[in-house]
């Protein structure tokens, strides 16, 4: 897939820690991806269990977004585990917070869920674009890997885009959200 090119200079480096040799910023890729994906794991559990109540038409749905979440965990472990790269220590916290997140916003319904799957996809997609843009004259293996991850993150914000109601407080949730995703990922790149 084509991914933009025309951010220059240090911008490139997006929400990756400057002044860290290419070895420490690669094993910090693999790190907060792997906690992030721990915690969409959490998300779609569970926006699962409270849609088998509430929203049963989105179950089958949101099953197959868990089940992408635990290819992609799978893939950042593999990698985790061929260099040795530590588990960040927010890790268990990704789990608890995607768990909250998803139970919250699945009571909230239909609209909730698409905004809450929208909001954090939309942090990832510009995330992992990020890392891409590192990665390609860095290491290849990683970045096709994170490459093949990209479509399927950029499928399940379109998901969630199409079953969010447009509204002043879905505005105000999908914000909140982003915000809350993005302090997770900065200081899990840090932690
Ligand atoms: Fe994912
Ligand atoms: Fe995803």
């Amino acid at each position: 897939m084509t991914i933009p090119h025309q951010i220059a200079g240090n911008d490139h480096l997006g929400p990756l820690v400057e002044g860290l040799t290419a070895e420490r910023t690669v094993h910090n890729i693999i790190k907060v991806d792997h906690a992030g994906e721990h915690g969409a794991i959490g998300i779609y559990q569970g926006q699962i269990v409270v849609s088998r109540l509430l929203n049963p038409s989105l179950v089958p749905a949101l099953k197959d977004l868990l089940r992408h979440e635990w290819e992609h965990f799978r893939v950042f472990d593999k990698h985790a585990r061929a260099r040795g790269v530590r588990k960040c220590r927010l890790f268990p916290l990704w789990r608890v917070g995607g768990v909250v997140l998803g139970v919250v916003t699945a009571l909230l319904g239909k609209n909730g869920i698409g905004t809450c799957t929208s909001a954090v996809e939309t942090v990832v997609v510009e995330h992992l674009k990020q890392q891409i843009l590192y990665l390609r004259t860095v290491d290849s293996d990683l970045m096709s890997d994170i490459e093949a991850i990209l479509v399927e993150e950029l499928a399940h914000r379109d998901m969630g885009e199409e079953i969010s109601r447009p509204g002043p407080f879905n505005r105000f949730l999908a914000s909140a959200i982003r915000g809350c995703t993005e302090t997770a990922i900065w200081a899990s790149m840090r932690l």
